[in-house]
């Protein structure tokens, strides 16, 4: 991607977790006919017709569309957060669709950041107690003093070191959005996940949490971002637009080539 990226971040960087991908032809996201429904009190609806969706290790994808579409839905499910109604879902050879609850917790703690989009705070613990929180699932684990340090590392990446004790409440919006994106790349991960991760930041925020997510999408790892903002899904590798519980159109971003 052509963003600059600030030298702090390159500071903090850690070698990401090798991403274990048996062939180099297999793609390190792949959706076979992924489908959500839920039962409601008026009946079943369908959030996702049945989806298919393979992404290589190292893309960063933009899922827009209008509200309700599904976008969220395909986020969740990549996260191992939704359980699909139906197909399988497999991310660097796991299967998460066999992985138990145990099992799907662990996975995620070591394989992915999220940037939800109502961002997930835990209210009763300070701005850097929840990225210590997150740091606890690790491949390789640290040590409390180790956790704290990088945790202060990230708050500071963020822009928001002072206000590390500070409760998600006393925090606004764009802050909350902050540590949320603080605690989604402590455990360096190889994929990174985030819900309209500028949806509630003034544009000079965004454009900086925009600069940290372009950081983060190198060296191998994969981004996948929802956004209501054509600027920012321009940004990505790809495109994909949902509508109605479908994807229904999927093209890569044309790069003049200088
Ligand atoms: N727990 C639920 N129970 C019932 N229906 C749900 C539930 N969660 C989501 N839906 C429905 O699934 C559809 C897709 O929701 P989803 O959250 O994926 O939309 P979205 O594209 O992310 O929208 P937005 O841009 O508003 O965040 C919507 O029609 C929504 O009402
Ligand atoms: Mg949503």
């Amino acid at each position: 991607m052509a963003l600059s990226t600030g030298p702090r971040w390159w500071r903090v960087r850690r070698t990401p977790h090798p991403v274990v991908v048996a062939d180099p032809a297999t793609p390190f996201i792949q959706l076979d006919a992924i489908a959500r429904e839920y039962q409601t009190g008026r009946g079943s609806l369908t959030a996702l017709h049945p989806t298919d969706l393979a992404i290589p290790v190292g893309q960063t994808v933009a899922i827009v569309g209008p509200s309700g579409s599904g976008k969220s839905t395909i986020l969740n499910v990549i996260a191992g957060i939704d359980r699909p109604s139906g197909g399988r879902v497999t991310i660097g050879g796991t299967n998460l669709t066999a992985l138990s609850e145990e099992g799907l917790t662990r996975w995620r703690g070591e394989q992915v950041g999220i940037v939800f989009q109502f961002f997930q705070l835990m209210p009763t613990l300070s701005a850097l107690e929840n990225v210590i929180l997150a740091s606890e699932f690790r491949a390789r684990p640290l040590g409390a003093g180790q956790r704290r340090r990088r945790a202060l590392e990230l708050l500071e990446l963020v822009g928001l070191s002072d206000l590390a004790d500070h409760l998600p409440s006393e925090l606004s919006g764009g802050e909350q959005q902050r540590v949320a994106l603080a605690r989604a790349l402590v455990n360096d991960p190889p994929l990174l996940l985030a819900d309209e991760p500028t949806g509630n930041l003034d544009s000079a925020t965004g454009e900086r949490i925009m600069g940290l997510l372009a950081a983060f999408a190198t060296a191998g790892r994969t981004l996948v971002f929802v956004t209501h903002d054509p600027v920012l899904a321009a940004r990505a590798d790809r495109t994909i637009r949902v509508r109605d519980g479908n994807i229904v159109s999927d093209q890569l971003t044309d790069r003049p080539t200088t």
